[in-house]
């Protein structure tokens, strides 16, 4: 079983999967910590957006695993644990416009296939339901106002002691949403079929609620 969570940053498809993953047994993929390797490697080879042949020629020589741990994702690269490091406001501010280069794309969608292969899995990431597995047994587009997004993305930065301030964070994520609407292929829109679920007003216990229902009702 496939299910699909699409949606903005900060739109709580990162907690929601969490949750969902452990209630449910699925197998927790964060797409998005795939993009995030690859804006690492380019940043630490020294690469900038304007070496997008370079940052493509780079994405052989990169392994990229994502571990189950006591509930948690671990994220590695090359055998690293970069789970924290990728979520850097370095890493952050250009990973949108990595994952827009076409090439980049191509080879992690290929990655994300493999890894959810033979399993029962609970996705997210932007295309999920719309191009990477678009016969997904459940579709849910989470999303929420910008504004409150911004401000749970500040308070999660805190909690992780990632530095920023809210006004940064809130330009970030206008920047994201803009760049991840408008990509060549796999842009963030609402895939055919998918449940929209707008959480601006609701705590994520009952988002969780309401994306098991979903789940339920759909096996
Ligand atoms: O979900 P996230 O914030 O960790 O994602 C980081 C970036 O990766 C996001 O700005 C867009 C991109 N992304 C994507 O293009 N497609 C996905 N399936 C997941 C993420």
């Amino acid at each position: 079983m496939i299910v699909a969570i699409d949606g903005p940053a900060g739109s709580g498809k990162g907690t929601v999967t969490k949750i969902i993953s452990q209630r449910m047994g699925l197998v927790n993929l964060d797409t998005g910590a795939t993009y995030r390797c690859v804006a690492l490697a380019s940043l630490r080879a020294g690469l900038t957006l304007n070496d997008e042949e370079k940052i493509v020629d780079l994405i052989d020589s990169l392994d990229i695993e994502l571990e189950h741990q006591n509930g948690e994702i671990k994220v590695f690269l090359n055998g690293e644990d970069v789970s924290k490091e990728i979520r850097s406001s370095e890493v952050t501010s250009i990973v949108s416009q990595v994952s827009s280069i076409v090439p980049v794309r191509l080879k992690m969608v290929d990655l994300q296939r493999k890894l959810a292969k033979g399993k029962n899995v609970i996705m997210e990431g932007r295309d999920i339901g719309t191009y990477v597995f678009p016969n997904a047994e459940v579709k849910i587009y989470l999303d929420a106002d910008v504004e409150e997004r911004a401000r749970r993305r500040f308070k999660e930065n805190q909690e992780k002691n990632i530095s920023c301030t809210y006004e940064s964070v809130l330009d970030n994520i206008k920047k994201r949403d803009e760049n991840d609407k408008h990509k060549e292929i796999g842009s963030l829109r609402v895939a055919d079929g998918a449940i929209i679920v707008d959480s601006t007003n609701m705590t994520i216990e009952e988002v969780a609620d309401k994306v098991e229902k979903i789940i339920l009702e759909a096996k």
